[in-house]
């Protein structure tokens, strides 16, 4: 199986492209860093930036001319800013959306003139937990992830029919890169800021619930295990756990949801 894979510079899309390439794959893992952190035979590192339409058409196209099909694209590069709604710049909450919906976006229209021709194309796109489940400071985060997977969803059913299939993985806490590269709003100090106590307090909970968190080949396992299903599953939380929460989110009214968050969250 022929797999390109944006973000696989780091995290769960370095722990992916190794799993699927031990399971005989060859994966083009893409990155802006174009570095891949155990190189190993049946990786291809290539330097992409998913905001730019150019340097994925040039990937897609070398591809197509050395392996002559691609089977699945895994769209996975993300990033995360942090700070309340209030101060946030629009500038801020467009580079959110920019690279996890957009560049989700840009990497599947490149790939799905592949996939038409071919009648055949798995897109599996990394989504979050925090896409049906939102958290105070996080929320430009959830929002991005909330439109990918609307997208993917809706997309699935524009495919219907063809041999093109979709799935969103929705992972949970994940010790990556990940918490490092978190991006802050720039806010104002001292108590022209009234959100400064509780967002300190969060920014402690949600470092160390993602540094102890899962191992990210639990994440590049649920890839693994889409892509070798004959029918992959529309959407799929790894861990029973975040499970549980997924399934609470969907079965709780939205203030009781809300209410609970707040009581963990401050
Ligand atoms: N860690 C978690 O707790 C968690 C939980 C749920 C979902 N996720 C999602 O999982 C995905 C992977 O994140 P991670 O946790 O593995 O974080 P990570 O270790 O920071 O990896 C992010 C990857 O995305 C790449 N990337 C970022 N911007 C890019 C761009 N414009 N073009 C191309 N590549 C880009 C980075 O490489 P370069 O910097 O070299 O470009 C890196 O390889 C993200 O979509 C994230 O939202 C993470």
């Amino acid at each position: 199986m022929i797999v390109l894979l944006t973000g696989g510079s780091s995290g769960i899309g370095a722990a992916a492209a190794r799993l699927l390439a031990e399971a005989g794959m060859k994966v083009y893992a893409g990155s802006r860093r174009g570095t891949v952190e155990t190189p190993m035979e049946g990786i291809v590192p290539v330097k992409l930036d998913v905001n730019d339409k150019d340097s994925l058409d040039k990937a897609v196209a070398g591809i197509i001319a050395t392996e002559g099909r691609l089977d699945a694209v895994i769209c996975n590069a993300g990033n995360g800013i942090y700070g309340p709604v209030e101060f946030t710049s629009e500038e801020d909450a467009r580079y959110q959306m920019e690279t996890c919906f957009f560049g989700t976006l840009k990497t599947i229209q490149a790939c799905l003139p592949v996939f038409r021709r071919q009648n055949s194309g798995r897109i599996i796109t990394v989504t979050s937990v925090m896409g049906v489940l939102q958290l105070p400071f996080q929320t430009f985060y959830s929002a991005a992830k909330a439109a990918t997977l609307a997208l993917t969803d809706g997309l699935a059913m524009e495919l219907k029919g063809t041999g093109i299939q979709c799935c969103s993985i929705l992972p949970g806490d994940v010790s990556t890169g990940f918490t490092a590269a978190r991006r802050f709003s720039a806010c104002p100090e001292g108590a022209d800021n009234p959100y400064r106590a509780a967002m300190d307090v969060n920014l402690k909970k949600i470092e160390k619930d993602e540094l102890s968190g899962m191992q990210p080949e639990l994440i590049g396992k649920a890839i693994l295990g889409q892509l070798r299903r004959r029918r992959m599953a529309a959407r799929v939380t790894p861990r029973i756990d975040y499970k549980a929460v997924g399934l609470a989110v969907r079965l709780l009214p939205t203030r009781a949801k809300i209410d609970l968050i707040s009581s963990i969250y401050q």
